[in-house]
């Protein structure tokens, strides 16, 4: 079968996505179902709360979750445009993974074009399966997913800007498969316990209270279900990565004028930590390395002695929710 077949095949049309989204959303204050009001608006049933969609996003982000988040984000936005993530180009986006070779970020996403190939390799779908990408940012890895066959919905604090979930715009006007973006934090998912097939958090695990995390997305995935969490620097040591967040502090310092990111994670995962809270979620878990063999021997070869500390990893953690 070719490419175009295939993608003929899995199409869900943007009407049949918006309707069964309604038989998922459940409200992330009270765990109540949600009811389409309008396409607009859903009401919850059970504590009345009002959940509008506006320019396309439905906002299911709570008070308290807004006013905790207000100035990561603010950090956040201030880091991602001095830092060039932000472009105002739409092809940019929709050749996403792949970026020019001049791109000051091509290394990072040279090493993401590998993780995302070891990705779309555990990838289950039916017609009927759902996945949350969380942590979306513009939504590139939420279209591939779309185009793939889920039913998508891409989840973020974040909706100011084009490296943000109202970036997403730009695949939703091009794409064959549409996807559904929602503004809520991952602590609080706007949708039914055991209704997904897939949760994916990439490059956003280390932003948030791991433990939290894993819990939401435990009680949504369905038996079976599967919790990937890729592209966070990953180290075997604390130390390692308490060294790297200071340096990166000291950097936001000079450039930014920014004294503190007030981020709920601790800015890198440790190994042995976060293997650790994934079983004591309930998760079976695999570690799956986008190095090449031998990369990591001759990395280490080529680094001067003085600087002979611990580089961040970025393995793959596939986490599978039991049948029973
Ligand atoms: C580096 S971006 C990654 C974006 C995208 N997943 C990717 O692969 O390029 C991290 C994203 O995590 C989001 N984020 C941070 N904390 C979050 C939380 N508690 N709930 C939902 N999103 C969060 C940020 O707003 C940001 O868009």
């Amino acid at each position: 079968m070719t490419r175009s077949q295939l993608r003929m095949q899995t199409q869900i049309p943007q009407d049949e996505l918006e309707r069964a989204f309604e038989s998922i959303a459940a409200c992330p204050a009270c765990r109540a179902a949600l009811s389409l009001e309008s396409s607009d608006r859903l009401t919850c049933r059970g504590c009345g709360r009002i959940y509008p969609r506006n320019e396309g996003i439905w906002r299911f982000l709570l008070p308290d979750d807004a006013a905790r988040h207000r100035s990561f984000l603010d950090a956040y936005h201030q880091i991602r445009q001095g830092d060039g993530w932000e472009h105002q180009d739409n092809s940019y986006y929709l050749m996403l993974p792949n970026v020019p070779d001049d791109d000051p970020h091509a290394d990072i996403w040279r090493l993401r074009r590998r993780t995302f190939g070891i990705l779309m390799k555990h990838l289950m779908i039916d017609r009927q399966a759902w996945a949350l990408d969380l942590g979306a940012g513009n939504c590139w890895l939420s279209h591939h997913l779309a185009l793939a066959g889920y039913r998508v919905l891409a989840l973020d604090i974040n909706v100011e800007g084009q490296d943000s979930l109202s970036g997403g715009r730009v695949y939703l006007e091009k794409a064959e498969n549409g996807f559904l973006r929602g503004q809520a934090s991952m602590e609080h998912l706007p949708v039914h316990d055991g209704c997904m097939t897939l949760c994916v958090v990439s490059a956003a695990c280390h932003y948030v209270n791991v433990s939290a995390v894993l819990k939401s997305v435990f009680d949504v995935l369905r038996p079976g279900g599967k919790l990937i969490i890729m592209d966070s620097p990953v180290y075997r040591d604390n130390a390692s990565g308490m060294q790297m967040m200071q340096k990166q502090l000291a950097r936001f310092k000079s450039q930014y004028g920014l004294d503190e990111v007030p981020v709920e994670g601790t800015g890198y995962l440790v190994f042995d930590e976060i293997v650790a809270a994934l079983n004591r979620a309930g998760f079976r878990t695999t570690i799956h390395w986008p190095e090449r063999p031998g990369a990591l021997f001759l990395r280490r070869l080529l680094r001067p002695t003085s600087m002979h500390r611990e580089q961040a990893r970025f393995p793959l953690f596939v986490g599978t929710k039991p049948l029973s």
